[in-house]
């Protein structure tokens, strides 16, 4: 049992007969297998802190707590503890689609409130959980006289990482927002980082530190302040206010880092979508998973524009074509960019001239709609916004009332714009200039969520704000981009080197699924390097990087030429009930095996960073006793990502669950298998 006056009492001791600024935890909490172990702690000045152990060995150093406030008194110092509880939780739930089923939510949580001594004797309430693979906190702000309203300056929230180690990060506040390629340096040379961010620490520990359930405040960043230690950094306020305004009582997204041994167990972790609330939106069935094709690579590689005008991509004919080869193959959506008037001219620049629901004269949006829907296809709708958000929620209700009408389930959204250019109305109901990440504009995205799940249609926006969980509380929020996509091979300076999905998969998407759009087979693009993998890696990415629309994202005429490797794009699921994270090391190579959530068949994907690789993998995740054919598309002898990306080698033959199996890997090179159920042995 906790006594706070004692605890107050003896960390003052404590720390004036050993000179130190810290002392006895005020309180602990463990994991429910009792490998982590979280503490609070007071100093002499009332200053709070956590810390975080791992079988005795410290993993995150005292790391201290708190607010500074753009109207009172910083929030940081003379605090007691003045209550605190714990309570212990245990469920399963259900994804109602995922890259598994059912999920285990175990945690012990303490809550504690921080009561300052003197002065304004302010209240902050700390939530804390410890689960075996991480640990999380949040901030509790009670409805108080002395706190009504709440505009934070910043938050003070540290990472105070141990041991020296390594990191992958990704720069904040930087013009292209998140579009970067992961840097890996030693974790005391980082500068200012985006989350979530990886390290793996000299004693071979990975972590990874991220938020859960950002609803109505800024996004964090984090600067390292010196050596190991990073304090949090919150996105700013457009127009120069404060960075969050809220009013009591509120809770502050989870501050989490995820602990595992192995970088595998960080990719299967599912600590994030634990923190988030369970589903608000009840039944989503009207949500299917699929995979798309569309309107889009054609004008990344300059063949067609989104503008109109005699090489407009965006026509009825084009449309249709689309809609027959979605239907024959088997492909639930169509999207199609540049339909719809204020493309023309500087259309980054222009977001204001975007109608969302006059189509071009050369697009009849009625026809395309009531012709997909006779052949079984959906059209993806897309909102370009050039981040002008100000003009998407001015005609909001609208746009969604078009699509809902005509049948269009899912809308692709936009933000391209620098950051800090986003247009956004505040509470006030005036439009600033603000951050992708702030709190208006994180306020604007779900605002968008909502809005599309009252009718039934989901989304997935680009150039977003980070993932935090939020699909498990509005699962129309299906899927985003948020790094660098595909769409760099067309036209990036660089484009994607042989091991950004490598890195793709320990960052980016340990915050969830990727609009990525793999499955590009003409490898010549507009810059020079191309498209840097093999076509068999081009196809392992459909399981590698998990999300439950998944586009094919080349020219049809390529998949017409290329059947066989088309194959496996047009096999493989979107929606899955189980994952293994078979092997990996962060920016080297991974191998990932699914099982379809509607059919008895396993998907395999392994891919490579620039270095040739023979990977060993036990086949236990097949059903013992049952009998499977593998299709294998595996890299050629000579295959390579420079020079010979096409060789693919097609084979199929039968496998016996718990038997191994070689992937040969070649530079730049991947793997995809199906392991089609056959029946009973
Ligand atoms: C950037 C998106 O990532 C891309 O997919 C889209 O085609 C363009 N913006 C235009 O909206
Ligand atoms: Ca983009």
């Amino acid at each position: 049992m906790l006594k706070p006056a004692f605890a107050h009492f003896s960390a003052l001791c404590l720390s004036l007969l050993m000179g130190s600024a810290w002392a006895a935890p005020a309180a602990e909490l463990s994991s429910p297998d009792g490998r982590l172990r979280l503490q609070i702690e007071l100093d002499g000045e009332g200053h709070a802190s956590y810390s975080v152990q791992r079988q005795g060995q410290l993993v995150i150093s005292p790391s201290r707590l708190g607010f500074l406030l753009s109207d009172a008194p910083k929030l940081d110092r003379n605090f007691a503890l003045t209550a605190s509880s714990k309570r212990s939780f245990d469920e399963r739930w259900e994804q109602p689609w995922g890259e598994q089923r059912f999920i285990r939510n175990h945690y012990n949580e303490l809550q504690a409130t921080l009561t300052e001594t003197s002065g304004l004797k302010r209240s902050l309430e700390l939530v804390l959980r410890a689960y075996d693979d991480g640990v999380a906190l949040r901030y509790r702000f009670p409805d108080q006289p002395a706190l009504k309203t709440i505009s934070i300056g910043e938050e003070l929230t540290e990472f105070n990482i141990a041991s020296p180690g390594t990191a992958w990060w990704n720069t904040a506040f930087e013009w292209n927002r998140e579009e970067y390629l992961y840097k890996r340096t030693p974790i005391k040379e980082v500068g200012l980082a985006q989350t979530p961010m990886t390290l793996r620490t000299n004693k071979g520990l990975h972590l990874s530190i991220h938020e859960a359930a950002l609803v109505d405040y800024a996004g964090m960043n984090l600067a390292r302040v010196e050596d190991r230690r990073f304090k949090a950094m919150l996105t700013p306020g457009s127009g120069g206010l404060p960075k969050v305004v809220r009013a009591a009582p509120f809770a502050t997204p989870w501050r989490m880092i995820t602990i595992t041994e192995t970088a595998a167990q960080l990719a299967e972790s599912r600590l994030m979508l634990n923190l988030n609330e369970p589903n608000q939106l009840g039944d989503v069935s009207w949500f299917k998973p699929m995979k798309y094709v569309g309107i889009w690579w054609e004008m990344h590689q300059n063949l067609s524009t989104w503008g109109s005008g005699d090489k407009h991509g965006a026509t009825t004919a084009n449309a249709l074509k689309h809609i027959d080869f979605a239907a024959k193959h088997g492909f639930g959506g169509v999207l199609i960019e540049g339909w719809n008037q204020g493309w023309d001219g500087d259309w980054v620049a222009n977001g204001d001239k975007f109608s969302f629901t006059q189509p071009y004269p050369d697009f009849d949006l009625e026809r395309i709609t009531a012709y997909a829907k006779s052949k079984g296809v959906q059209l993806i709708g897309h909102h370009e916004t050039s981040a002008h958000a100000a003009n998407y929620e001015s005609q909001l209700d609208e746009a969604l009332d078009l699509y809902a009408r005509l049948g269009v389930g899912a809308v692709k959204t936009g933000y391209v714009n620098d950051a800090a250019q986003a247009r956004v109305p505040g509470t006030d109901g005036v439009v600033r200039f603000g951050w992708h990440e702030g709190q208006d504009m994180v306020r604007h995205h779900l605002k968008v969520v909502r809005a599309a799940a009252q009718r039934h249609i989901a989304v997935n926006p680009h150039e977003p704000v980070k993932d935090t969980g939020l699909r498990r509380t509005y699962p129309n929020w299906i899927s985003r981009e948020g790094a660098r996509g595909q769409e760099y091979n067309a036209w990036g300076n660089p484009g994607n080197p042989p091991e950004h999905e490598a890195n793709l998969v320990f960052t980016r998407l340990l915050s969830s699924p990727m609009d990525f759009t793999p499955g590009i087979f003409g490898m010549k693009t507009q810059q020079p390097a191309g498209v840097a993998t093999t076509w068999a890696k081009q196809l392992a990415l459909y399981v590698v990087i998990y999300s439950p629309i998944q586009m094919a994202a080349d020219l049809l005429a390529n998949y017409e030429a290329n059947p066989g490797p088309f194959q496996f794009i047009k096999d493989v699921p979107t929606d899955w009930s189980e994952t293994r994270v078979l092997n990996g090391e962060v920016g080297d190579y991974v191998t990932i095996a699914r099982k379809g959530r509607n059919s008895e068949d396993w998907f395999l994907g392994a891919i490579t960073d620039e270095q040739a690789r023979t990977l060993t993998i036990k086949l236990d995740f097949l059903t013992p006793g049952q009998r499977y054919r593998a299709h294998i598309y595996r890299d050629g002898a000579k295959a390579n990502y420079t020079t010979a990306r096409e060789d693919i080698v097609i084979e199929q033959r039968e496998v016996r669950p718990g038997t191994s199996l070689q992937l040969r890997l070649a530079p730049g090179g991947g793997q995809a298998i199906r392991f089609e159920h056959l029946g009973a042995r």
